[in-house]
């Protein structure tokens, strides 16, 4: 078999994130600034190019392929790719297909997504506060991702629960939100907030590291060092009181690059190897320009060999965001 994706460092590239749309129906206020310029049609891949790329990762060694966003599942037709891309997974091709979500129509869809091979999504939720869910969604209703969640685990999916620690926002809430997850039997994982593009707020007022998160919640709970590995960034532990796992995903306390495994493909099929880093490579030039699969094989080999040692993310006031693509573009 040929060589797998291997970068400039060492490092084997096994996971995929495809963003499949740069639009959602939410607009958290640490993900996209208050007024937004969404891609035009001709500018984003078809579910055909989509599949072409993802299937061409696969090729070369990708495991895991992850569908974001935006939120994935306001893209039309999104479910007929995942259903596609399903057959990787009986093939035997990939371990696992999976998506990140908001959690806003999982009620329409947790049913198809368990039928076409996903066992495990990740719903992101910050808060269980339905005016603070309004304030940092600008206008969700919460009652539609709670009743989403509870849609993907009646249809057997496991829910990750994803919440970004905002210093006044929800820290105070943590334990609340923690305790709430796993009652439901869902697994939680805290996120720092990253600087990825411009917002309307200093980043700086809202970040809180992850370090003080955990020293806090050990005051009243016993967290126990888990083995549990997903093949993402989170380091896992379990709380003992709730028997439930907590992931802590650190960039900005304690960075994880140097066993990165993943790249990043967006819907203009634009290759970004590092969520931190401008480094971009156009894949859509490349199948639009009429390259085969050995054309497309050397495009994906050429970025991923120049990927990046690791982010530089810095909490710094009034600083500048570390890369100017919003994460609403990457989708994490
Ligand atoms: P699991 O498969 O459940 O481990 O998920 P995951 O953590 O790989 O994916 P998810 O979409 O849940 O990502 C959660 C958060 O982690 C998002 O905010 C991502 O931006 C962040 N994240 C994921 N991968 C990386 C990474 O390589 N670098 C950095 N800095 N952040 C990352
Ligand atoms: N920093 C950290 N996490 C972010 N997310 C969106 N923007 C940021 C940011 N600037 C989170 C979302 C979602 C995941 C895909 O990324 O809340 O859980
Ligand atoms: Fe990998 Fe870049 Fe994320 Fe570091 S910041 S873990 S190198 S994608």
């Amino acid at each position: 078999s040929r060589p797998a994706l291997i970068d400039g460092f060492g490092r084997t590239v096994t996971y995929l994130r495809v963003s499949v749309t740069d639009r959602c129906d939410l607009r958290c206020v640490y993900c996209m600034a208050e007024h937004m310029t969404f891609l035009p049609k001709a500018e984003v891949l078809t579910l055909e190019e989509l599949d072409r790329l993802a299937t061409g990762f696969i090729k070369l060694g990708v495991r895991k392929l992850r569908i974001t966003g935006g939120e994935p599942l306001v893209r039309k037709g999104v479910m007929g790719l995942i259903e596609n891309l399903s057959r990787h997974l009986k093939s035997g091709a990939l371990d696992e297909l999976t998506l990140t979500t908001n959690g806003t129509r999982l009620t329409e869809f947790a049913s198809d997504l368990a039928k076409f091979g996903v066992r495990r999504i990740n719903v992101s939720m910050d808060t269980l506060k339905p005016d603070l869910f309004r304030k940092l969604t600008r206008g969700g209703d919460l009652a539609k991702v709670i009743a989403g969640i509870d849609s993907a685990l009646a249809a057997g999916i496991a829910v990750k629960v994803n919440a970004v620690a905002l210093k006044d926002d929800n820290a105070a809430e943590l334990p609340d939100l923690i305790a709430w997850a796993h009652a439901r039997g869902a697994d939680m994982t805290l996120i720092e907030a990253m600087p990825l593009g411009e917002i309307e707020v200093d980043r700086t007022d809202q970040f809180l590291s992850l370090k003080d998160v955990r020293r806090e919640l050990e005051s009243f709970w016993t967290l126990t060092d888990s083995d549990h590995v997903t093949g993402g960034p989170a380091r896992y532990v379990t709380v003992e009181e709730t028997g439930g796992r907590l992931g802590f995903i650190t960039p900005l306390s304690h960075n994880f690059c140097e066993a990165c495994n993943r790249v990043r493909l967006t819907c203009t099929g634009t290759l970004h190897t590092c969520l931190g880093r401008e480094d971009a490579s156009d894949l859509r030039a490349v199948i639009r320009g009429g390259a085969d699969e050995a054309g497309l094989e050397d495009a994906i080999r050429l970025a991923v060999d120049a990927k990046p040692e690791g982010h530089d993310f810095q909490i710094v006031r009034a600083s500048a965001p570390a890369v100017a693509r919003h994460m609403s573009t990457t989708g994490g």
